[in-house]
């Protein structure tokens, strides 16, 4: 199975470290499933198991989450004959595409990730080392996401809005491989589901893992209903009418219920339904839904060997389009038979890896130019000029006098310039042509 190219791939990937809660259904596992069966799509989903590795050290839980988790997706209705459906360390291509990505990676972009910037803050507050508890594998986190996305040139990638930022750092490697050795990859683009409703938990923040107030997706019946009464609500008595805004019930239940449930589930607030009677109600509405899927889930739990294969089977289908595509990415860096001499490539990597000069004209009308280093990271960019000649005047004036012309071209070139760089660049420029 290769890519097709009148496909549109969407990829995502759930990392492997807790139980699937009604909160990850709601918000991914659904929402997926259903994309998943949309014509011209084709879908890619995948278990991030060794994402989970930089979240915990425990061996036992990385196992129970991986099959908990695919065997959530599988009774949520994920059909692996029409999707693609495997395991990331199924796939060796991913660690050593990230290997590549490493080496293009500016080290100051990972400087910048939140995830990384937060844990940073968090030991600066208390008066510990920076990088106290910091693992290189927190740190090269978005790497190895780059790595999973790219590596099947997937166009669209839906997740959560905490993610946005590593879509557009996976982006940024993809350019910067690109200008180095050719263009071998396409840019991803994030999705936002603003439909996707996010869940509260028990005690009415959002539900989280984190925040120890989850409703785990397969509990028991028993259990499930245990849980739906501890739900944290208003002190109001049976008979008083009761406010559906920013009530963490009534928000469930709307994921779950239909328009018409959902009103007459509205009324029932206005007209003083007890809290105990909503809370049974919502707990019907879910178990109706999840009881299904409930009997699958169970069913997949107690054969795991049936799992296994079907993640077998789906990284077969992966491999068949990342094991080619990887040999023509280690080619492209020079990773190659030393028996097969290519004569062209030196020069040509030689070529790619020059700065480059580019002027373009944006949606807006308007005429700019950039000056970008080998590893296509910019060093100077322009506003708009109205004029393409005052536009190439200005280019000229760069290369000519490279950062002795800021001070005079200042308001029409963007923050961000790296004078030093631009020099270096300039003067290799002019050496190639020499
Ligand atoms: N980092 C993602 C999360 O925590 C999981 C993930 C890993 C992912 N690799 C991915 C999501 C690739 C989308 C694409 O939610």
């Amino acid at each position: 199975m290769s890519p097709t190219r009148d496909l549109t791939r969407v990829l995502t990937g759930i990392t492997t470290s807790g139980t699937p809660h009604l909160g990850n259904y709601v918000g991914a596992v659904r929402p997926s499933v259903q994309a998943s069966h949309r014509a011209g799509m084709q879908s890619f989903y995948f278990l991030a198991d060794y994402h989970a590795l930089i979240k915990t050290g425990d061996p036992a839980r990385v196992q129970r989450s991986t099959l908990e988790i695919a065997a959530t997706w599988l009774a949520a209705g994920l059909d692996p004959d029409k999707v693609l459906f495997y395991r990331q360390s199924d796939i060796p291509e991913i660690p050593e595409l990230t290997w590549f990505l490493t080496c293009v990676c500016g080290k100051g972009l990972l400087n910048r990730a939140h995830a990384y910037k937060a844990s940073v803050d968090k030991n600066t507050a208390t008066g510990a080392e920076p990088d106290d508890g910091v693992t290189a594998g927190l740190f090269m986190y978005p790497v190895l996401m780059a790595a999973d996305i790219i590596l099947f040139n997937a166009h669209r990638v839906p997740v959560g809005r905490d993610q946005i930022q590593h879509i557009e750092m996976a982006r940024d490697m993809a350019a910067s491989f690109n200008h180095l050795y050719g263009e071998h990859f396409t840019l991803p683009e994030v999705v936002i589901d603003e439909q996707v409703a996010t869940l509260p938990g028990l005690d009415g923040r959002k539900m989280s893992k984190s925040y120890d107030n989850t409703i785990p997706l397969f509990a028991p019946r028993e259990q499930l209903r245990k849980l739906v009464m501890g739900l944290l609500t208003d002190s109001r008595a049976p008979g008083e009418p009761k406010d559906t805004e920013g009530s963490a019930l009534f928000q469930i239940y709307q994921a779950f219920a239909s328009a018409e449930e959902t009103e007459a589930m509205r009324q029932a607030y206005a007209s003083g339904i007890a809290w105990g009677e909503a809370k049974e109600r919502l707990f019907e509405r879910l178990d109706a839904e999840i009881a299904p899927m409930r009997a699958t889930y169970e069913h997949f739990m107690a054969h795991p060997e049936e799992v296994e294969a079907i993640l077998k089977k789906g990284a077969t289908k992966a491999r068949a389009i990342a094991t080619p595509f990887l040999h023509t990415l280690r080619d492209s860096v020079g990773l190659r038979n030393l028996a097969v001499q290519t004569a062209q490539s030196t020069a040509k990597a030689d070529k790619v890896a020059l700065p480059t000069f580019k002027q373009y004209r944006e949606k807006d009308g308007l005429f700019y130019f950039k000056l970008a280093d080998g590893q296509g990271q910019l060093m100077v960019q322009s506003t708009g000029f109205d004029q393409p000649k005052v536009c190439g005047a200005a280019i000229a004036r760069v290369q000519a006098e490279g950062s002795a012309s800021l001070a005079a071209l200042g308001q029409t070139l963007q923050p961000g310039i790296r004078a030093e760089a631009m020099d270096a660049a300039l003067a290799a420029l002019r050496e190639s042509k020499a």
